[in-house]
């Protein structure tokens, strides 16, 4: 077949051209090949490969990481298969490839899409030099719920943010252009609702009426596709009795019929096969049927479509237009990537793994990323000039591999620097270090070391705590129900407080924690997620003020677990809570009367206040809001406004400051949430200086999904709010009118 040179692979007519040749040269075995994603297992991939390469029966492989083994299958493919049809090598880079940079939630902590796109720029380079040529990132499902391990894998529970940094992530992996050396495809997943599993337990079920769907979960995705995400995958999980990877409502009403996506769609690991286990089907035939009359294009890992598509087209019930359209999808993107041109890789092309301007990019990651929660009477920053000595105590405080975090299948933990590294490279000779990891692992309940740390604690001018979640609590299939810092954790911290020593805490967790249990027992918390490869640097720097914290919560933390799903754009209900409107459980007198006092909204144990809000985080700077205006009263659809706000810092340091814009519709057609983030800017300001901040809104950043499930903007009245949380007090209104 003649090759598709590079001006021509952005030429669609000419790429649409060469695919329908390809599609009349191919057998239905052989399309049916370009249908099937197959994983790597133990041993020389191309032994085991070798055949169904040669036979065209393999369109795509998964987990092969070796630039040689890589190279030879693709050989395989190209050279020894009848048409010569390159292979996608797709692989989790979730965060990182070798460098590994802070787990997805903790990037959106930075609140900062540049950073999302720098770190799947880098890591897209160093994964190309191996030949993978599609990461199965981002994952942009909207995650309320904290026990859900894959939460840290998420941008965390805002609509807004997450089509934001999803964005940004597809921008990065696939550069300006597909077709360029270093620009690999994109998979947005998964498609969806996933985040919504019952319980916060993965793979459970989720039951998310459509205009929920629309409003909050689909967003994200359509963002994705809108940017130009080659590539979707399905969701393992039941969406309101369909699985997603049978759900055709997902898969062809909205992906295709609605946002016009020509792309092509992945099942999960298995999935199709587990749809006669979700109880959709009886069997194989069934599961491969429903799969492909739904719109999943190719499966990922399994033999189901190898062993009934063929069947099912020879007796007429998936037509051969359905099978056409589907491989059409794939050789689009394999087009588009450029492979029938480049399939080989040679590292030599890249840059060096692990270089200064990747290392750099990950450690502005993690120092952006780190949220400082608490900061009792200045406890932080620390100066060097003030300390004699520094107790460093707890299990992640020298943990290279731990700090990494979930989905670092390749990540390499000798390229870590831990902060126990850190802090002694910065404090030099001049404070004394004394280090007790207390705790074998975040687990541990084993409390014989604790003494070791309180004697190291007592006689250190300040104790830092480096606590939180070892790696491998989070994640895929790592789901907590309790999510209170593991092990004898809070033992410790009471422990160390006895000595009446400032103590600050460093937690490094794949979620948000519950802290309630030890909030109070420490000056200071920096939360620094997992912070990736060089943590130790950016969290140093951060406790010792070269750098102001910046970092703010992408998802709520909870006072304690019975709160969830807890999040900041709740409705407002018909009774909702308030201060004076509730009652705590030890204030209510024994047999007291059923009352219809603080009928609210609220939990007799918990209230009804989260420990931290959403986009909470706080500075060594002091911020302050005042006078927040609006250009004019009143907009039309298909008009703008700006709101401006002024932010000053009164402190003596200067500090970037995210400043978040938060709207409400008073009355819709549907009830609207109390507030919604529409914008946020990362400003920096100078000590005594005042800035002016504005946000230009247009009438369809308004827009939802009404009574129809259509889109739609309502007239009415609007309050919005600027500051620095969810909790944001400045207040200011206009309204929508109809206007002809
Ligand atoms: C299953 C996970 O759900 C998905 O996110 C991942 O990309 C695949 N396995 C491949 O590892």
């Amino acid at each position: 077949m003649t090759a598709v040179g590079a001006e021509e692979i952005g030429n669609s007519d000419v790429v649409e051209q060469r695919i329908d040749e390809l599609l009349n040269r191919m057998s239905l075995a052989e399309k049916i090949g370009q249908m099937s994603q197959l994983s790597a297992g133990s041993g020389y991939a191309p032994d085991y490969l070798g055949e169904g390469l040669r036979q065209g029966r393999i369109g795509a492989v998964l987990n092969v990481v070796d630039v040689e083994t890589v190279n030879e299958l693709q050989r395989i493919a190209v050279e020894e298969s009848r048409l010569g049809i390159p292979l996608l090598v797709g692989r989790d880079v979730i965060h990182g490839f070798k460098t590994i940079f802070p787990i997805p939630l903790g990037q959106a902590a930075t609140w900062n899409p540049e950073i999302v796109r720098m770190g799947a720029r880098f890591a897209a380079l160093e994964a190309s030099a191996v030949g993978i040529n599609w990461a199965f990132a981002p994952m942009i499902d909207i995650s309320r719920d904290a026990r859900w391990g894959r939460i840290a894998e998420s941008f965390g529970e805002d609509t807004y943010l997450t089509s934001l940094m999803g964005v940004s992530m597809v921008q990065g992996l696939q550069g300006d252009d597909l077709s360029e050396p270093g620009s690999i495809a994109a998979c947005a997943k998964h498609f969806a609702g996933y985040g919504a599993a019952e319980s916060g337990r993965d793979y459970a079920t989720t039951n998310i009426p459509e205009n929920e769907l629309r409003n909050v979960y689909l967003p994200p995705f359509r963002a994705a596709v809108d940017a130009g995400a080659v590539t979707l995958m399905t969701s393992f999980s039941d969406l309101d009795g369909v699985p997603a990877t049978a759900n055709d409502f997902l898969l062809r009403d909205v992906l295709r019929g609605e946002w016009g996506f020509t792309g092509f769609v992945v099942s999960d690991w298995d999935s199709i096969h587990q749809l006669q286990v979700h109880g959709l089907t009886a069997d194989d035939e069934g599961s491969a049927f429903a799969a492909i009359t739904a719109g999943v294009d190719m499966e990922m890992s399994g033999d189901v479509y190898a062993g009934q598509l063929e069947k099912l087209v020879d007796e007429g019930r998936v037509s051969i237009g359905l099978i056409d359209s589907a491989v059409a999808s794939i050789l689009r993107t394999k087009f588009q990537l450029g492979l029938f041109e480049n399939p080989y890789t040679n590292p030599g092309d890249y840059p060096p793994i692990a270089n200064e301007a990747t290392l750099e990019a990950a450690r502005k990651a993690a120092s952006q990323s780190a949220v400082l929660l608490k900061n009792d009477n200045n406890a932080l920053p620390l100066s060097v000039d003030k300390l004699a000595r520094l107790a460093v105590i707890g299990p992640l405080a020298d943990a290279p591999y731990e700090q990494l975090g979930t989905w670092i299948f390749d990540g390499d933990p000798n390229l870590s620097i831990t902060p126990l590294q850190a802090i002694r490279d910065l404090v030099g000779e001049n404070v004394e270090v004394r280090f007790v990891a207390a705790m074998q692992t975040s687990r541990s309940r084993n409390t014989e070391a604790f003494d070791a740390a309180f004697e190291a604690a007592k006689d250190s001018d300040a104790v830092l705590l480096f606590l939180g979640e070892e790696a491998i609590l989070s994640g895929e299939a790592h789901s907590r129900a309790n999510i209170d810092l593991p092990g004898a954790q809070a033992e410790l911290v009471r422990r160390v407080r006895e000595t009446g020593k400032p103590v600050i805490a460093v937690i490094q967790a794949g979620r948000p924690l519950t802290l309630t249990n030890i909030v109070d027992e420490v000056d200071a918390i920096l939360f620094a997620w997992h912070p990736g490869t060089m943590g130790g640097p950016a969290i140093t720097d951060l406790l010792f003020g070269v750098e102001s914290p910046s970092g703010k919560l992408p998802a709520t933390f909870p006072r304690m677990v019975g709160q969830i799903p807890i999040y900041y754009n709740q409705k407002n209900s018909g009774k909702p809570p308030s201060a004076d409107r509730i009652l705590h459980i030890d204030d209510i007198e024994e047999r007291a009367p059923q009352t219809s006092f603080g009928m609210s909204a609220f939990h007799l144990d918990a209230g009804f206040m989260p420990l931290f809000p959403f986009g909470h985080g706080l500075s060594y700077a002091s911020f302050e809001y005042k006078n927040i205006r609006t250009n004019q009263t009143a907009i039309a659809r298909g008009e703008r406004i700006v709101i401006s706000a002024e932010l000053s810092n009164s402190g003596t340091v200067a500090a970037d400051e995210i400043v978040q814009l938060y709207v409400r519709d008073l009355v819709g057609s549907v009830t609207r949430p109390v507030r919604e983030l529409k914008g946020f800017q990362r400003v920096r300001v100078e000590p005594g200086q005042t800035i002016s901040v504005s946000f230009d809104l247009h009438s369809d950043d308004l827009a939802f999904f009404g009574r129809d499930n259509r889109r739609t903007v309502e007239s009415g009245e609007f309050h919005v709010w600027i500051g620095g949380s969810s909790a944001a007090e400045l207040r200011g209104e206009f309204r929508l009118v109809d206007r002809d």
